[in-house]
């Protein structure tokens, strides 16, 4: 019963989410892309096909099917799509082979050969019609078996290695000068692929990029193929890359990725882009030559004494942009909340990778001191694109800064700058809960730990709805965003920051943000988050705590479990302890255990009014009360639900790639 509404769930996400085919990364933090071979996402944001090992295959796929044919006239519409891509090989002047931007009928494809072979096709399956792929390869090998042009070159594979069409890589300039370019230099470079489903015209163009500036797509691609792809792709089919390694190491990656049916992709802010911070060393020697030539060739002093000037006024203007920040009139009253970037700056020691405390959803956070204070300072980086809203986002972020209650976790002030806000929190020395309750946890909370947890959390959030001056959403209560003090004391972070995206959002869009398995069911039909959509994952944090498990969590291969059904069965068979994470031991309080394990049913309630209001909770929690005797509210597992995605990452939906609940939401107007 519950899985059929799961289902039907799913069914009307994808149905819906396929009306509007697109997506945007700039980086691939908490992206939900389908990895498979060696592939994998690094800390840092970036997509890397494949590591420094050899004969190998890396695949990642969008993981939602994207509808590319009109059903009535049954041929392929326009697409785009553009992407960063670098590729790092072990030595300067020899490469393993390419990266390759494949549509193809299955997410990864299962029985494709690394090496030459690109993970695409195989030996028996290469050239088939019936593997209906479509790929735009940049290939840094020659294999003459696939009669390829050279070791760099950039072409157009259709069911075959064997390029229908091919050309070295480079640009042409705005003078429509051809310029080479080396496609494995280990600088990220531009890639657009445009497919026109009137002209049926393929066209490929690349670019490098200049870090800093804007990148221009050249006028003239740097490949054209006329083809119509209507017998090559089916209705429904996955995008992403293919990568493969030979006999020579390198890395493949992908910085962002964009994508789009029936339009131009978007664009891709270059300034939000990870970087690329492992240089492999053999590049770092080459450059470190190139430096040392420069210096020794002998300039003329005045030469000299001109460079001295000019690096000189970079100096001063690069010092200048580091520390440039925004500051409004309207912020005047704010003084005592906003801190300068420079002291951030010098309180994280320059944002470097040492005093990184862990990426979310919403940015990165720094471990930091504020050294005119000594103020131990956790500083959460936020991306910001729009200015719209910024004035009331501000004012809000003020007046939660006097939210004071020892369950929150003390907001101190902001900083602004050009696409960010800085926000300034205490630092929590044992950092978050969710690294104690799963993946073998250094660390094991006993019951009357987590029991003081759970009340220490009910009562933050009885604070926000009731207690404070105004109502206080939180948005996105989860383990991950309860932090710990010296004491293991509960204290609940990020309140209200989702705000950010609201009041930024496009008019057109609803950008629902939360976390997937937290999320009541009527959030995700209204996107509007209230009181009981707080207590809804108020209650899936009690499972979760009580059962050391994600909300949805992988069994095994392609199982994922669902906490609450799980649960709702052990309470149906009169066995609810049963549920508990069994390295509770013996060591804990039966009463409290069932009392919290059944709460938790009762918050994640799919009628928003049975849910009991945080007030309640508490006295629950302390016993003031007793609970209502579930059987009397004819609790059905149907009547316990989760908005339920194909991905199942305890993740922040990324905001910037639609969604699969907005697309509810918008198919619903
Ligand atoms: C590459 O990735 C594989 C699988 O994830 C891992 O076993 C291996 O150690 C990695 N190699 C390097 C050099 O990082
Ligand atoms: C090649 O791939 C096809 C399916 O795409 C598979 O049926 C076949 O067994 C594979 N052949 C080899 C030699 O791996
Ligand atoms: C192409 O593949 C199909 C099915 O995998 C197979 O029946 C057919 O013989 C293959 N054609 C050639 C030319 O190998
Ligand atoms: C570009 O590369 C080709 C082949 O590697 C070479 O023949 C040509 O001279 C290069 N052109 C320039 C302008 O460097
Ligand atoms: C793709 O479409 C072809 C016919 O156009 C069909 O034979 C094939 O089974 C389809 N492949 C998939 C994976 O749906």
């Amino acid at each position: 019963m519950f899985l059929k509404l799961v289902f039907m769930l799913f069914f009307l996400v994808t149905l819906v989410a396929s009306k509007d085919n697109s997506f945007i990364y700039n980086g691939f933090q908490s992206s939900h892309l389908y990895l498979d071979g060696i592939a994998e996402l690094t800390p840092d944001g970036l997509l890397r096909l494949t590591n420094d090992t050899e004969h190998e295959k890396g695949h990642a796929f969008y993981p939602n099917p994207v509808v590319f044919k009109n059903t009535i006239s049954e041929s392929v519409s326009s697409f785009s799509t553009t992407f960063v891509f670098a590729i790092r090989p072990q030595y300067p002047t020899l490469s393993s082979h390419g990266i390759v931007f494949v549509v193809s009928p299955t997410k990864g494809l299962p029985n494709s050969k690394a090496s030459q072979y690109l993970g695409l096709f195989n030996q028996s399956n290469n050239g088939n019609s019936s593997n209906h792929v479509f790929g735009v390869e940049l290939d840094t090998l020659l294999s003459s078996e696939f009669d390829d042009i050279n070791d760099n070159h950039i072409g157009i594979d259709i069911n075959d290695l064997k390029s229908a069409n091919s050309t070295p890589a480079g640009y042409y300039d705005s003078n429509g000068q051809f310029k080479n370019m080396s496609l494995f230099s280990g600088y990220p470079m531009h890639v657009w692929i445009e497919y026109d489903g009137e002209k049926k015209k393929i066209d490929a163009t690349l670019a490098p990029i200049n870090v800093g500036f804007n990148v221009v797509k050249p006028t003239r691609p740097l490949l054209s193929f006329t083809k119509d792809l209507s017998p090559i792709l089916n209705t429904s089919m996955y995008v992403g890359f293919s990568s493969s390694t030979g006999s020579i190491l390198s890395s493949h990656y992908v910085l962002g990725w964009s994508f789009k049916v029936n339009g131009q992709a978007q664009n891709l802010d270059i300034s939000k882009l990870p970087e690329l911070r492992t240089f492999a060393p053999e590049l770092r020697i080459l450059d470190d030559k190139k430096k040392s030539k420069i210096l020794t060739v002998g300039l003329p002093l005045s030469l000299l004494s001109l460079l001295f000037m000019i690096t000189l006024g970079i100096m001063y203007y690069i010092k200048w942009k580091k520390f440039a920040e925004i500051l409004e009139d309207w912020e005047q009253e704010y003084g005592p909340h906003r801190f300068k970037f420079k002291d951030l700056y010098f309180a994280t020691k320059g944002f470097g990778e040492k005093g990184l405390l862990g990426v979310g959803g919403f940015g990165r956070v720094y471990k930091g001191v504020i050294q005119s204070s000594k103020l131990e300072v956790a500083v959460k980086r936020v991306s910001n694109e729009s200015r719209q809203g910024m004035r009331e986002f501000v004012s809000e972020i003020v007046s939660i800064g006097r939210l004071r209650h020892r369950n929150l976790v003390q907001l101190h002030g902001y900083c602004r700058r050009k696409r960010e806000l800085l926000l300034v929190y205490d630092y929590m020395p044992n950092g978050s809960l969710d690294n104690y309750l799963y993946k073998q946890p250094k660390v094991r909370l006993n019951w009357s730990q987590r029991f003081r947890i759970i009340k220490g959390v009910a009562s933050g959030v009885v604070y926000l709805h009731e207690e404070w001056e105004k109502v206080v959403i939180h948005r996105d209560i989860k383990a991950s965003n309860v932090l710990l003090d010296s004491e293991f004391n509960a204290r609940l972070g990020d309140f209200g920051l989702s705000r950010l995206y609201d009041h930024g959002a496009d008019p057109h869009t609803t950008h629902l943000v939360g976390t997937i398995g937290y999320l009541a069911p009527e959030h995700i039909r209204t996107g509007k988050a209230t009181k009981f959509s707080d207590v809804f994952s108020f209650g899936a944090f009690l499972l979760e705590v009580v059962c050391g498990r994600r909300p949805i969590g992988r069994v095994g291969e392609n199982e994922s479990l669902i906490l609450v059904d799980y649960v709702f069965e052990c309470w149906k068979r009169g066995e609810i302890l049963e549920a508990k994470d069994v390295y509770l031991g013996t060591n804990y309080v039966s009463e409290e255990v069932e009392l919290v394990l059944k709460l938790g049913l009762l918050c994640l309630h799919s009628e928003p009014l049975v849910r009991p209001s945080m007030r309640q909770v508490v006295q629950y929690l302390e016993r003031d009360i007793a609970l209502p005797d579930l059987s009397s509210l004819s609790l059905s597992s149907s009547g316990l639900t989760f908005g339920y995605q194909e991905c199942v990452e305890d993740k922040t939906m990324p905001y910037t790639s639609v969604s699969i609940a907005e697309s509810v939401l918008s198919g619903g107007r």
